[in-house]
């Protein structure tokens, strides 16, 4: 079975960045799009150009280095906008206006106080307009996730005749399920005459924690982009992560997609990017999380010490993590700490094991973690002549 490329448009530069206390100066911007670029993402959504001076520098400057990946800048379907993203990203080597408007009723009614065939005409408009500026135009359908499917088909067919290569479907509000998500963007390759002239894209936020589920929804009914972020940032509870998608696609071969992403480079960028936005990765994070490929309880450190495969699916090498870590704690069992004694050199016996753990749990009931200190400690008291390798 040949393999289906998923596309990867990573916006850590534009919905990243708009998270509070992330944004970037444009020399921060252009150094992380030339690792986004060299990690192999395939479009970067560099910015809103319209939106500050700042930001049409970042994206013009972006639009004069990258070489390789397309460089995106977002518009909203309003003729200045895109007339200033063209402008920004004219020096790009491939480039892509990223346009549109609000689809569903909320925003339709409350925020633009219109109707579905006013935004219908401004939606094919902005298209239009963003053809002088290149062959390469996304729409967006902003609140996607909560709009009609019908007008939502309608709205799709059109953009696509007036020439978007791209549509975007964004699940803006982080609303949908990832049937309901899955189901839309079926809907859409079934009652979209001239689907085939367009890519579909997944654009999903994470307010239910459901992005990555639904973006790996959208492409499993055939969707062939992902929108995302390096460790999920982005508005509120931020986007899809970047890192999930790519090791769902990798870890589940059976789906048939692929990325063109150096996983070994995962966790490097999500710590550059951590580090340059100010912005912590929670431990527990999936793929990045410092705990991600920690063992702590006895039942798993026991288990994974027979077979790491009992307890992790992914090699941390493959991620650019830097290793397995067998983390001592009250939940530790005896066979982890024979096993770090015997790496800190110590040669006990079973029965030897077994008083010091008894020792060690009286540590480990005082303190979070017990460390190699600790541990040299105890054995000191406990046999004075124990000598360790190191
Ligand atoms: O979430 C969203 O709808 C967006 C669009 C501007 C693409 O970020
Ligand atoms: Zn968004």
């Amino acid at each position: 079975m040949s393999e289906k490329k998923i596309f990867i448009f990573d916006t850590t530069l534009r919905d990243g960045e708009q998270v509070p206390g992330c944004k970037l100066n444009t020399k921060e911007k252009i150094e992380l799009a030339l690792q986004l670029e060299d990690l192999g993402v395939d479009i970067i959504e560099a910015g809103f150009p319209i939106s500050s001076p700042g930001d049409f520098e970042s994206v013009n400057q972006i639009a004069k280095t990258i070489k390789n990946a397309t460089v995106c800048g977002l518009s909203r379907a309003v003729q200045k906008d895109i007339e200033v993203a063209g402008e920004a990203l004219k020096p790009a080597a491939r480039r892509r206006i990223h346009t549109g408007i609000g689809t569903s009723d909320y925003h339709i009614k409350s925020k633009f106080n219109s109707n579905r065939e006013d935004i219908l005409q401004r939606a094919i408009q902005c298209v239009k307009w963003a053809r002088n500026y290149t062959d390469d135009i996304e729409f967006y359908a902003e609140d996607a996730g909560r709009t009609d499917n019908d007008y939502l088909a309608k709205v799709v067919e059109a953009v696509i005749a007036a020439g978007a290569t791209t549509v975007n479907i964004p699940d803006t509000t982080g609303y949908c399920l990832p049937y309901q998500y899955g189901d839309k963007i079926a809907y859409l390759v079934n009652n979209v005459p001239n689907i085939d002239k367009a890519v579909l894209s997944c654009h999903c936020h994470n307010d239910l924690g459901l992005a990555t589920a639904n973006s790996i929804a959208g492409i499993i009914s055939g969707a062939r982009q992902i929108e995302c972020t390096i460790n999920g940032l982005g508005e509120r509870a931020g986007n899809t992560s970047l890192e999930e998608v790519v090791m769902i696609i990798k870890q589940h071969k059976h789906l048939g997609f692929t990325t063109s992403i150096k996983s070994e480079q995962l966790n490097p960028i999500s710590r550059v990017v951590s580090d340059v936005m100010r912005m912590p990765v929670q431990p527990n994070k999936a793929i990045v999380g410092s705990n991600a490929f920690s063992h702590s309880s006895g039942i798993h450190q026991d288990g994974f010490l027979k077979d790491a495969l009992t307890y992790e699916i992914i090699n941390p090498e493959e991620v650019g993590a830097a290793g397995s870590r067998i983390v001592l704690t009250a939940r530790s069992g005896r066979s982890a700490l024979a096993h770090r004694l015997q790496k800190l050199g110590y040669q006990f016996n079973r029965n030897d094991v077994d008083v010091l753990y008894e020792m060690f749990l009286k540590v480990a009931d005082l303190k979070k973690e017990v460390q190699d200190e600790d541990l040299k400690e105890m054995s000191a008291a406990y046999k004075p002549e124990a000598v360790t390798a190191s």
